[in-house]
């Protein structure tokens, strides 16, 4: 295990402490990023006490296993009507990058007046893509991780901890 549920929490308030006072008397438009920032969306966002609205867009990143293909897909490909506003994109981890750059990059057509990123995690590496989070909850190595909405194969989003995936699930062959 890495960070626990109160764990979690505790740096939640923190961030949205900060984040609060960043937007002083401005309204965000979040845009979350599914399925694996499910749960830090609804915890992060319950803390934040300014009026925002929220989108969620729906991206997936093929990879084999615990490895990125870098090809982004867009299953939803609407992106919300943001011209002129404060966007917050919010997602679970920040990893190659390639996900963040490419929603970033697509968000950046609609005009909005300015576009921040936030994650729950960050792993210390080089990343593929240029892109950096204005906001982190935690640094960590680069391993691979779930819970708290992270997955390994769809499973285990559900933990109220995060954790480190051990080695030889990692290493099973697909069912
Ligand atoms: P990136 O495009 O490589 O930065 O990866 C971003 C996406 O890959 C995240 O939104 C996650 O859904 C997934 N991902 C990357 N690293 C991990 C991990 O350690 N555990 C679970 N999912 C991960
Ligand atoms: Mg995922």
């Amino acid at each position: 295990m890495l960070f626990d549920g109160p764990a979690i929490h505790k740096r939640l308030d923190e961030l949205a402490t900060q984040i609060a006072s960043d937007y002083l008397d401005r309204e965000l438009a979040v845009i979350a990023i599914l399925t694996g920032s499910l749960m830090f969306v609804s915890d992060l966002l319950r803390r934040i006490p300014l009026p925002l609205r929220l989108d969620c867009l729906s991206v997936a990143s093929y990879r084999g296993k615990a490895t990125t293909s870098g090809d982004v897909i867009f299953k939803e490909l609407a992106v919300p009507d943001v011209a002129g506003r404060d966007v917050l994109i919010l997602d679970d981890i920040l990893d190659t990058g390639n996900t963040l750059a490419s929603v970033r990059k697509r968000v950046e057509t609609a005009g909005p007046r300015s576009i921040r990123v936030c994650v729950l995690l960050s792993k210390r590496k080089q990343r593929a893509r240029d892109v950096y989070a204005d906001y982190i909850g935690f640094e960590i190595d680069d391993e691979f991780v779930v819970g708290y909405g992270l997955d390994f194969m769809e499973r285990y989003r559900n933990l109220p901890y995060v954790g480190v995936l051990r080695k030889e699930l990692l290493e099973q062959p697909n069912e």
